[in-house]
């Protein structure tokens, strides 16, 4: 696996917590060159810090996903820098659940923007470069709740996950031609700063009771993105769905 690994060069959108920056830490040590994508300047800094110290490369990009100009950039950056993309994984998403019917017009536009508008950027920025490489690998991040509604407070989360699989499946099947690689993950409970984005009180107490019962560390994702990474270039990792083994939703 870690030799299908070493060398490449993965852009990791949403790198400065979470899923991603356990993703990035454990790709680094395989020996990825990892572009490091986020907002938050000293978060990403520090981590392209901890990776140069235990050996590993890392550029950082100050980008928001839902501005299509900033992913544009990091992709035009990244080509300065080493002439090719192997990996994006457009991680980077919020989840500011709450019922319907509590309205949250501006925090439904925010999920759309980041989950789903972002998604499509980054797809938008990478494409060209992995068509003409004939290569390339785009790893997506659904949700189990965009398999299931997660009717009650995570509906709009849920429309932009589900929204996330259709783009992954159509996007596998038009890109397979030219020897593009897609992979959608649909992780369950995991550990990260994710369970705290709602303004309601009541979905914020209920997600963080559930999260406290059941979440898995983030490492779980990682492993699960490098095993598709790692596989060789003529087998596609198409989905992963990984739980908490407790979890049933
Ligand atoms: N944790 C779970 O239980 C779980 C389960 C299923 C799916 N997922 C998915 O996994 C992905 C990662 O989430 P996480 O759990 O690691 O949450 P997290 O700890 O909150 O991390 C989210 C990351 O996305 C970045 N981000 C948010 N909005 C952004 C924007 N507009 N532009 C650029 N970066 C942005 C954040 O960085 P900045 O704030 O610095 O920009 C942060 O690095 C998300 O797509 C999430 O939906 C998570």
């Amino acid at each position: 696996m870690e030799e299908n690994i070493k060398n490449k060069v993965v852009i990791i959108t949403g790198a400065s917590s979470g899923l991603g920056l356990a993703t990035a830490l454990l790709l680094a040590k395989y020996g990825a060159k990892v572009v490091l994508a986020a907002r938050r300047r000293e978060r990403l800094e520090k981590l392209a810090q901890t990776i140069k110290n235990q050996g590993g490369e890392a550029l950082v990009m100050v980008a928001d996903v839902a501005v299509r100009s900033d992913v544009e950039h990091i992709v035009r950056e990244t080509l300065n820098a080493y002439s090719r993309i192997d990996v994006l994984i457009n991680n980077a998403g919020i989840m500011p659940q709450a019922p319907l019917e509590k309205l949250k017009v501006e925090e439904w536009d925010r999920m759309i923007d980041t989950n789903i508008k972002g998604v499509l950027y980054g797809i938008a920025a990478v494409l060209p470069t992995m068509q003409q490489q004939h290569s390339g690998h785009i790893i997506n991040l659904s949700s189990v709740a965009g398999l299931r509604v997660a009717a009650g407070r995570g509906t709009v989360y849920s429309g932009t996950k589900f929204a996330v699989k259709a783009i992954s499946e159509g996007l596998r099947m038009e890109v397979a031609k030219d020897n593009i690689r897609v992979t959608t993950l649909y992780p369950g409970a995991v550990e990260s700063e994710l369970k705290y984005g709602s303004s309601d009180p009541e979905a914020s107490a209920n997600i963080q009771a559930f999260y406290k019962e059941y979440e898995i560390p983030a490492d779980s994702v990682a492993r699960a993105i490098a095993y598709a990474i790692g596989e060789p270039e003529e087998v596609a990792i198409n989905e992963i769905t990984l739980r908490p083994t407790k979890q049933e939703f």
